[in-house]
């Protein structure tokens, strides 16, 4: 079909039309909200690279999910900012650890919200790597126990699902068997599958007080140039029992979630990662963009590209943009 026979302005041309052959919608359903959580009461400490968004104490916390929950958003992930760091991340472990009591009280005043744990231990290590540094390696087998006891820890809390993201090879499999031998078959697994090591993170380093002390992440992320090796990486983790697949970061990544699409048959989460968000709220703070429009080309734009699920800083204010 050609022009004049065929003229694609006709279905263009009134805004019913275009709802009628919108291809992709965006629900509050597709949100996840990723939050900071600290010890402390009253704490509302705002994070300067993330406008708009807090290290919240357990009782805050409780508040901010439940405007996303009121809003239509279906889960949050916690982060956490522990007391203490140690070279083995035991507050990352820990029965009374800042996430796992922040999963009990979210658990006991909004039933119904999924509550998903991040499950690494960056945020808990002196050193601030995903795992166990052994001679300044950061050593892969001897950090499976940890990760998984982590995970078993947040799950006895009550989380409703564990997102492993320390990109250690063999995790998941690991987190399956320790969450199963504990009676845990039900929980499902969030797998960070394809994570690459991205400067995008950058904001979120400074909120969860995560940066590495020596050197980078580029032995377990992965290099940005390659997306074929992605397709491994999540073959790897559908394998070893995920339930849902990860690709991180969303936008520089598009063409990653696309292949993945066309490989899996597993729900895809994208994470629209902080500093996808920080550039979109300090360009619209400085009146260079209209920072709702590109929040909502930005999220439809994963969605379209393939993802199920989209963790995002903007959940709640693009939830309620939808329900307007
Ligand atoms: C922990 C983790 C990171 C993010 C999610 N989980 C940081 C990192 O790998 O350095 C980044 C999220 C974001 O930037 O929004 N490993």
């Amino acid at each position: 079909m050609l022009f004049p026979d065929y003229r694609a302005r006709r279905m263009r041309q009134s805004e019913t039309f275009r709802r009628m052959v919108r291809e992709t919608v965006l629900s509050p359903d597709d949100f996840i909200l990723p939050l900071f959580v600290i010890s402390g009461k009253g704490v509302k400490n705002p994070i300067s690279s993330m406008p708009g968004h807090f290290q919240l104490s357990i009782d805050n916390l409780v508040k901010t999910a439940k405007e996303a929950w009121d809003a239509g958003v279906p889960g949050v992930i916690l982060f956490g900012i522990p007391e203490k760091k140690d070279p083995l991340a035991t507050s990352a472990y820990a029965k009374n650890g800042i996430v796992q009591r922040a999963v009990k009280e979210l658990k006991n005043r909004i039933p119904d919200l999924a509550v998903i744990t991040d499950v690494c231990l960056c945020e808990y290590t002196d050193h601030g790597h995903c795992g166990v540094v052994e001679k300044g390696i950061i050593d892969n087998d001897a950090s499976l126990d940890l990760i998984a006891r982590t995970a078993l820890s947040h799950a006895q809390a009550g989380a409703d699902m564990v997102a492993p993201s320390d990109m250690m090879d063999g995790r998941v499999a690991e987190i399956r068997d320790m969450l199963d031998e504990n009676g845990l078959t039900h929980v499902p697994i969030m797998a960070y599958s394809a994570k690459y090591c991205s400067a995008f993170y950058g904001p979120f380093r400074q909120a969860a007080q995560s940066a590495p002390q020596f050197g980078d992440r580029r032995t377990y992320q992965m290099d940005p140039a390659n997306a074929q090796e992605a397709i491994r990486e999540v073959t790897m983790d559908v394998e070893e029992g995920a339930d849902i697949i990860m690709v991180k970061p969303a936008l520089p990544y598009l063409d990653v979630i696309c292949r993945v699409r066309q490989e899996i048959d597993l729900p895809i989460a994208a994470y629209n990662v902080s500093g996808e968000f920080s550039m979109i709220r300090a360009a619209a703070q400085m009146g260079w963009i209209d920072g709702d429009k590109v929040m909502m080309e930005t999220l439809i734009s994963i969605k379209r590209a393939g993802a199920d699920i989209i963790l995002t800083y903007f959940a709640t204010d693009a939830a309620k943009a939808l329900n307007r």
